[in-house]
């Protein structure tokens, strides 16, 4: 395996090789210690690439491993805090291959071309950030207009049996390339771009065994939307979905792809295919022979053993598996076609369908479009145009640069339908719609992969169905939820009755993949006299200085700023909507801390200021103090911070002058972020001492000075009445993270060593 084969040609000469290698050594070692049991393929892609693989704690569902992944991949919205605090770190490249994605940011009105236009408008000064911080920092940065995250990743840089890390929830797209690729919060992110490890806990592994051959209507899609309906949206927390079997054979890479993408629906961590010649057709389409090449040679490691054992199996066969529909509301609830027309009379479901949108990360592939090319080509060879209103997001430029030339875009025009950006557009709620009212009830159905009230158009009302693109395109046509194209027939133009074909399409391109417009800047040669662009004026974006390092004494009567009664989540804490305007600017998007949560009093966003003894708001009190000088402290509830990874919910309570956060128990990650950025997050004890603290109280934190993993610390809470309470406080931190806290950041550590 110790071959320098290069990991994407964009990145040719630039020393990114497939580390094919340290996989194979890796596994040696594992296997020895696993007593040569064999491995399922999820296990080896991760313990291919265990930091320490002779050390590493080893146990499926319970120990947390320290992993080394190839790749980090940020979308545009992700990506300015990432950016930013990567940018305290001081380091002048990032520590593996990085790639910015502008995606997220272009809202859908009328079409491609004029939508993506105002977007660089509106998005100028994040657009401009992101492009000069890539520019200076190393990182490949794709333009607006270029397409969905995970399709270029698809396109460009997914490597069997290579790790990556995305700053997205579909970041598993990847596994349809045999790629271990996941999810994370930008914290995360930072870490590895900064040459630190990954923290996961090693994953559970489901097996899914796919028998038959897929054929007719099915696709791919009904694959993962029965598995969806099986596991539910919980069913994947912890593990890795792992596909194996005969099955597997029918379906095409992007179909894989298809699948892995919307195993986030049900909580996985990701999902993966073992190596194929479906996969090797792929990337010698998309000009990468030699990764192929290379994986055929590795693809022992690129499968599961025989006889590997799987934490739970779900079968599903092929040659008997109906198309799905899922929801509304929630991807899990599946319902077969057949059984659907039924399902909408019965719930009471609008039967009209408003509107079809097909494409996405999830659907935009190829195949995807000329299967749905084919279905619009005979209902207008029949006098028709879509009844409802119908729209294709390609997931990128060379997507629709080459349905363009092969004529798909104008067999989707010529029916009514309107080509959008490439772009996430209506999957992540950038959309305009115009053709509805906020809280009319109504239906429409997409190829995408969530289906969340409100998600696609902010109307709790709508009724959001996901399918194949088969199906949406076939569904638009008869303008009705209850149409069942496998068994209906439609009326033609001329009042004939006709039943569309089978659907088929191409897997790849004949003529190859049209490139299409240049949408990519790379990184240039000369990288120091690069400025990275950020207006001091600008609300969007603003620099992070680093945070203060730790003065060497105990916290001395630090009021408490609010006690949380109650759960709360990384949204009470850091709330999103109308504040992610501000992601890149700490101060202002601080001006959301923590406005969710009850205070002891029964107060949202009202606490005492003790040095005034008036009301105010929580960040707006957290900053008096701050000014003043004077270090505060939250105390919290159970499961403190659960949620998203969100990295902002820990650094705006550090950046308004938060000293420490003691709680009965803490969600893992928050408590990690909080770590990250220097702050004390501290459990009681004993979880009754909750209770003996209020609102008013003010909290000394003694014993740092002897801070050490697995000692306990005390704090001494002064009661208004001047009365005092001893409770003891215990704590997870390890040494280098107590060196976090020293530091004042784990940025600042990090600085520290790279000067
Ligand atoms: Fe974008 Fe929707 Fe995919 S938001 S990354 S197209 S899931």
């Amino acid at each position: 395996a110790d071959q320098k084969v290069e990991m994407a040609p964009l990145e040719t000469g630039k020393g990114h090789y497939i580390n094919y290698k340290r996989i194979e050594d890796n596994l040696k070692i594992v296997r020895q210690r696993l007593n040569n049991a064999p491995m399922t393929l999820a296990e080896k892609i991760v313990y291919g690439h265990l930091d320490d693989a002779h050390n590493a704690e080893i146990s499926r569902g319970q120990s947390y491993l320290k992993l080394r992944p190839d790749r980090v991949a940020c979308q545009d919205a992700t990506a300015q805090m990432a950016l930013l605090q990567f940018m305290s770190a001081g380091l002048p490249t990032t520590a593996v291959p990085t790639t910015v994605h502008c995606d997220h940011l272009i809202q859908a009105q009328v079409g491609g071309v004029p939508d993506l236009k105002r977007a660089i408008d509106i998005n100028k000064e994040v657009y401009d950030f992101l492009a000069t911080s890539c520019a200076k920092y190393g990182i490949g940065f794709w333009k607006p207009g270029s397409g969905i995250i995970h399709q270029i990743i698809l396109e460009n840089y997914a490597v069997p049996g290579l790790m990556m890390i995305g700053t997205d929830s579909h970041t598993p797209n990847a596994g349809g390339l045999g790629m271990v690729a996941c999810g994370v919060g930008g914290a995360d992110a930072v870490d590895v771009m900064a040459g630190l490890p990954w923290e996961l806990k090693c994953p559970k592994v489901i097996g899914v065994h796919l028998d038959g051959k897929m054929g007719g209507w099915t696709t791919p899609k009904d694959v993962i939307l029965n598995v969806a309906g099986t596991l539910t949206v919980k069913g994947g927390t912890g593990a890795i979905i792992e596909y194996y079997g005969p099955g597997v054979e029918s379906l095409s890479c992007t179909g894989m792809a298809t699948i892995c993408n919307m195993g986030a629906e049900i909580g996985a961590t990701t999902s993966v295919f073992p190596y194929n010649h479906r996969m090797g057709a792929y990337l010698d389409a998309t000009n990468r022979s030699h990764v192929a090449k290379y994986a055929n040679e590795f693809k022992h490691n690129l499968q599961a053993d025989k006889g590997a054992e799987y934490d739970q199996v779900i079968n599903v066969n092929l040659s008997e598996l109906e198309p799905h529909i899922n929801g509304p509301f929630t991807p899990d609830l599946a319902t077969p076609i057949s059984k659907f027309a039924q399902a909408v009379k019965d719930n009471d479901w609008p039967a009209e369908l408003k509107v079809g949108l097909i494409g996405s990360c999830t659907n935009s592939s190829y195949e995807d479009m000329s299967r749905s090319a084919a279905i619009a080509a005979e209902a207008q060879a029949h006098g028709l145009s879509t009844k409802a209103k119908f729209t294709i997001t390609p997931g990128s430029e060379q997507v629709r640069a080459t349905i363009a030339r092969d004529g798909f875009v104008k067999t989707f025009e010529d029916v009514g339908g309107v080509v959008l950006a490439n772009a996430c557009g209506p999957c992540i709620g950038q959309w305009d719609r115009q053709d509805i009212k906020k809280g009319d009830k109504n239906s429409i159905i997409t190829s995408y992969n969530r289906n969340f009230t409100g998600r696609n158009d902010a109307n709790p009302a709508t009724h959001a169905f996901v399918a194949s693109p088969d199906l949406v395109t076939a569904m638009s046509f008869a303008g009705s939820l209850t149409f069942n194209p496998l068994t209906d027939s439609l009326k033609g133009a001329d009042g004939k009755e006709f039943k569309f074909s089978d659907p088929a399409g191409f897997e790849l391109p004949a003529k190859g993949y049209d490139a299409g417009e240049n949408t990519y800047q790379a990184p240039p040669e000369d990288r120091s006299s690069v400025q990275v662009a950020v207006d001091p004026k600008s609300d969007r974006l603003q620099l992070l200085k680093p945070f203060q390092a730790w003065n060497g004494k105990d916290i001395v009567d630090a009021p408490v700023l609010i006690k949380v009664v109650g759960k709360c989540t990384t949204d009470h804490i850091s709330a999103g909507g109308p504040w992610l305007r501000f992601r890149g600017h700490l101060e202002n998007i601080s001006q959301n801390m923590l406005i969710g949560g009850l205070s002891d009093e029964g107060h949202v966003n009202k606490v005492i200021n003790q040095t005034t003894g008036e009301y105010g708001a929580v960040p707006e009190v957290g900053a008096a103090y701050r000014e003043a000088g004077q270090p505060w402290v939250i105390v919290g509830d159970h499961n403190y911070g659960e949620g998203s990874s969100r990295e902002h919910a820990a650094l705006e309570p550090r950046f308004l002058g938060g000293a420490a956060v003691i709680v009965k128990s803490f969600a893992r990650i928050h408590e990690t972020n909080l770590k990250k950025q220097g702050m004390l997050p501290l459990w009681f004890k004993n979880e009754a001492d909750y209770d003996k603290i209020k609102g008013t109280d003010k909290i000394s934190i003694l014993g740092l000075k002897e801070f050490a993993p697995g000692k306990d610390l005390s704090l001494e809470v002064t009661h208004k009445d001047g009365s005092k309470d001893t409770i003891p406080v215990t704590h997870t931190f390890n040494e280098g993270q107590i060196g976090w806290f020293r530091a004042g950041s784990a940025l600042n550590l990090m600085a520290k060593a790279a000067n």
